[in-house]
């Protein structure tokens, strides 16, 4: 095969930060991407459906003249959310889904839950009305194992909450693990799970054997190869339960390369180009635009994208910018550490 078209794809999971991160890192998705789910972890975190119009337009404005992109908004699940005003977010259409951060997981989850009693009203608001929740799953325990932190998400929270709500549709957003991939895969319904472009690539050795590399530290960390062999299987199975969310998360190169490094792997920028690499390497190329373009969007309810993108073979290995400038410092695109013979037809 030496060119593939697929219907335009939806990123599942994305950070696009605020004003001048948000207006160099837009162009990177939207070049591709048809719509974005759009994580709420800002300075302050977008909580209410205020913030989240007022960051939709924000995003909108920044969006280059000749460039569509629909910016799916998501709300930042404080002990202090009013479930009325998550339920008018929502009728109106403003808002797609309600992201639940437990409190220090991750960057800019200081205000995330800590009670998980104190959002059980909200989180029925949201059963009933079919708004999904967005779960970063890993527990923040300090005596739990950073390579651990999700499995023990999954028993000691996840598990808990969907007993307690069994109508709530939850996505648990970029999976690390095969444990994470079994508990999807015993669900018949209301669970779905994103996965990262990077986690398909890198496992924990990537980032630190031979020395450590700051730019495949992300949150979740990247963990066993036997976990990313589950991952490359899961996304590339066809199955309508896992489906896209890069977690594409620009940082400035000097907060990455830091004694204490953010947590983020920007990808937007190389995502399709590698996904259609790591699907051929595993024979799914067909299966692509399932993962891509359909799955997601068949679990939010939204409507098929019509336009289609094509991707190309290259005989030499495609060029993608090593670095992008923006005016909140430089930053680095994921390097994937092999040659990629694909690329996006302009
Ligand atoms: C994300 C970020 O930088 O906002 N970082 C990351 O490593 N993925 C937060 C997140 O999704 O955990
Ligand atoms: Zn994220």
């Amino acid at each position: 095969m030496t060119q593939i078209t697929l219907r335009r794809p939806d990123d599942m999971h994305l950070h696009l930060r605020d004003g001048a991160m948000l207006e160099a890192v837009l162009p990177e998705t939207a070049r591709h991407f048809a719509r974005a789910i759009i994580m709420p972890n800002l300075v302050p975190p977008v909580v209410t459906a205020r913030d989240a119009a007022a960051y939709r337009d924000r995003i909108l404005a920044a969006l280059p003249d000749g460039m569509a992109f629909d910016p799916l908004m998501t709300l930042y699940l404080t002990e202090a959310t009013d479930p009325a005003d998550v339920a008018a977010a929502h009728a109106s259409g403003l808002v797609k889904a309600v992201k639940l951060y437990p409190a220090g997981a991750t960057t800019n989850s200081q205000s995330g839950v800590r009670d998980f009693d104190k959002v059980r009203g909200v989180l029925e608001k949201m059963a009933e009305i079919g708004l999904p929740l967005c779960v970063h799953g890993e527990v923040t325990d300090s005596d739990i194992d950073i390579f651990d932190r999700e499995a023990v998400f999954i028993d000691r929270v996840l598990d808990p909450i969907r007993r307690a709500t069994p109508g709530l549709r939850v996505v648990m957003e970029h999976v690390t693990t095969k444990d994470g991939i079994d508990y999807i895969g015993e669900t018949e319904k209301n669970l779905a799970g994103t996965i990262t472009t990077h986690h398909l690539i890198i496992n924990r050795n990537h980032i630190l054997a031979g020395g450590i590399r700051p730019h495949y530290y992300c949150l979740p960390v990247a963990k066993r190869e036997l976990h990313r062999l589950a991952l490359r299987e899961a996304a590339t199975s066809g199955d309508k339960r896992y489906f896209l969310g890069t977690d594409s998360a620009p940082h400035p190169d000097h907060l990455k390369e830091h004694a204490c490094g953010c947590a983020g792997c920007f990808t937007a920028t190389n995502t399709m180009a590698l996904l259609a690499h790591v699907f051929g390497e595993e024979g799914a190329l067909d299966r692509l635009e399932g993962f891509t373009s359909n799955h997601g969007a068949a679990f939010y309810g939204l409507p098929a994208n019509e336009d289609r993108i094509t991707l190309e073979k290259t005989t030499t290995p495609a060029r993608f910018p090593a670095k992008i400038d923006t005016g909140a410092g430089t930053i680095t695109v994921f390097d994937p550490g092999f040659p990629v013979h694909w690329q996006v037809r302009d």
